[in-house]
């Protein structure tokens, strides 16, 4: 949700945050805007839309060469997008300027008191007040002290970048409940809500933590707490390449990331499944060992795609490793009184590590005195910082707002979960054996299902008018057909309901006509046969099928009118399978319907905000 980059050093401000804002528009496009210390004036420019329009405005004007400057690219959260609401904003003497991710909770009330000692305002956003909040006490105090006056009245979250006009040679940035990397260059300076936008300039990074502040000059950095305590911070290197946030030669990053999972799914299980041994190994779990030895019940809490994941997790934890699963959508676990004990572990799943929800979630937990544990693929992220212990994806940076390769590794992880909690239990050295070796062979398959991708696109052609899609599966694949409905909902607009197939008769059928159409996902399982008397029902009720079968079942043609073949595997393992053909049956359907793939409208791809 928005996100901000800063830059402050010796070469042009304009290009290095520009670029950087096309890197971070996955966490809104509703507008965009820079401001740059120019000489003795503070330049700033905003446009309504997505960063090429601010970048065709700052084309249109004169070249800007100051070397220090902030920039945001907005989600909207108070007031509509436009170029008063966009960031940066600025005080009423237009000396201050200030972008920030994140919410102020008690805006109101600051802006009346700001109101009533005469400041003027120009927008309706809760990120405005900030500002003028550093203008009033910068009357008395210096500028940072300021900035830690004017947090110590904030109720809310934030990511903040400032500059002022009267200390030209300073960003200070500041971090509580949004995330912040200040990356570390060569007397320079990125600072940017995510490693995307820094990667490009240094692999040196250090994660600021809640109530942190830094103050950023030409060759030097300070980090205080709220209170102006020196803090010392360690410099990480970062994990990921230049080359992994690039769309290397695909039309959209979400077909990259598609075409990545064989990959991405490989890294998840490489030195940690142990086929020989019928066991996985999970360094992030080892100081956690003995508390998983004595669980009696895990919690996931996520959102969205992550949900999903969580609930094959479920499936896979109940039937092999033995333990009670519960899944809750995380915003709905934090308003509930949830019964946990220091004999539960919750585990959060999320791509982004910094899912408010997620985050809140993991929090209450800790509160109750929960083991907490991650998966998580951005590695430092706020969840991944506060959880017990945890394993990474590795996964690479997903761009596209819609999530597909973090789903099938989050899976593959939870698959690895639950071979070193089955073994500890009662699941066979035969069993565990055969799941590794089998999922040893999935990065293969899926190689096998991304060629079809011209096939999907041939039927994608054929279903393009349809405005409606009822998606069922059952058992492991009732998740997918949640997880593939979400998917054309969001990248093509298309309304789509996941359902567990045998619900069908008990409401959704009233919908089937000749243009409602199902997508079945039907391997060759152990609900094969409830499955093929659902579509049956359906077939006696006018409604066209999709199925999402496996390779070789020649009867499944008599039931469908299209069927994309998966290959064979366990039945446990066929999610990792069936999901790949309806993310790029989604996929098509957007593209030709002429869509924006990968920043859908109205989403953000990180949801930092409740
Ligand atoms: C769907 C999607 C979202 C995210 C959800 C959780 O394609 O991307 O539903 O899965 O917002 O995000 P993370 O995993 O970052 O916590």
């Amino acid at each position: 949700m928005c996100g901000i980059i800063g830059y402050i050093g010796k070469q042009k401000a304009v290009p290095i945050l520009i670029e950087g804002l096309k890197r971070l528009e996955y966490r809104g496009y509703d507008s965009a805007g820079v401001s740059i210390i120019d000489g003795k004036k503070i330049i700033n420019l905003k446009s309504v839309g997505k960063v090429a329009e601010l970048e065709n405005k700052l084309s249109d004007s004169k070249e800007i060469l100051g070397t220090i400057g902030i920039a945001h690219t907005r989600w909207a959260t108070h007031g509509k997008p436009s170029d008063q609401n966009s960031h940066p904003h600025c005080d009423c003497s237009g000396k201050i300027h200030l972008v920030h991710n994140g919410i102020i909770e008690n805006y109101l009330e600051l802006k009346s008191y700001l109101l009533k000692n005469g400041h003027k305002f120009k927008s309706e956003t809760d990120s405005e007040i900030i500002v003028h909040l550093i203008e009033e006490f910068n009357k008395k105090l210096d500028f940072k002290e300021a900035v830690l006056e004017a947090l110590k009245k904030i109720r809310g979250t934030y990511g903040l970048a400032i500059i002022n006009q009267d200390e030209p040679e300073k960003i200070i940035v500041a971090r509580l409940g949004s995330p912040l990397l200040l990356g570390v260059g060569e007397k320079e300076f990125v600072i940017a809500s995510d490693a995307s936008a820094i990667i490009r300039h240094t692999d040196q990074v250090i994660y600021l933590e809640d109530g942190e502040v830094a103050e950023l000059s030409l060759d030097n950095y300070e980090v205080n707490n709220i209170k102006n305590k020196k803090i010392s911070k360690k410099i990480s290197k970062l994990d990921w390449s230049m080359e992994q946030a690039r769309k290397s030669g695909f039309p959209h990053f979400m077909m990259k990331e598609i075409f990545e999972q064989p990959e991405t799914i490989q890294i998840a299980i490489s030195g940690r499944l142990v086929v020989a041994d019928g066991m996985a190994k999970l360094g992030g779990l080892r100081d956690v060992a003995e508390k998983l030895r004595h669980l009696e019940k895990i919690v996931i809490v996520s959102c969205g795609t992550s949900y999903y994941s969580g609930l094959v997790g479920e499936y896979f934890l109940e039937e092999y490793a033995g333990i009670p699963v519960e899944v809750e959508y995380a915003s709905e676990f934090r308003y509930r009184k949830p019964l946990l004990n220091e004999r539960t572990a919750v585990l959060a799943i999320s791509q982004s590590g910094e899912t408010a929800d997620t985050l809140a979630a993991i929090r209450e937990a800790k509160n109750k005195g929960a083991l907490t544990l991650g998966i998580v693929n951005t590695v430092g992220s706020t969840i991944a910082r506060e959880t017990d212990a945890g394993i990474y994806n590795h996964a690479g940076p997903e761009i596209g707002v819609a999530s597909t390769k973090a789903f099938t590794s989050q899976v593959s992880i939870l698959l690895l979960l639950t071979l070193l909690v089955g073994r500890q239990r009662d699941m066979t050295f035969v069993m565990g054996k055969r799941i590794a070796s089998e999922m040893a062979k999935i990065p293969k398959l899926i190689e096998k299902i991304i060629k079809k991708s011209v096939e999907i696109k041939r039927i994608a052609k054929k279903y393009i008018q349809y405005k409606d899609f009822l998606y069922m599966g059952r058992k492991y694949n009732f998740p997918i057909a949640l997880e593939g409905a979400l998917k054309i909902k969001e990248i093509a607009y298309v309304h789509a309901e996941g359902y567990p197939s045998g619900e069908m008769k008990h409401g959704p059928i009233a919908l089937i006509d000749k243009d409602f159409p199902s997508i079945f996902i039907v391997p060759k399982d152990s609900v094969y046969e409830k499955n093929i008397s659902g579509m049956q029902e359906i077939k006696a009720r006018g409604g066209k099928i999709i199925a999402i079968a496996t390779v070789g079942d020649k009867e499944i043609k008599k039931h469908a009118d299209d069927v994309i073949y998966i290959p064979k595997t366990l039945e446990m393992l066929t999610p990792l399978l069936s999901v790949i053909p309806l993310q790029l049956f989604a996929y098509h359907i957007a593209v030709l319907k002429k869509l924006d793939v990968d920043k859908p409208r109205n989403l953000a791809k990180s949801v930092t905000v409740e």
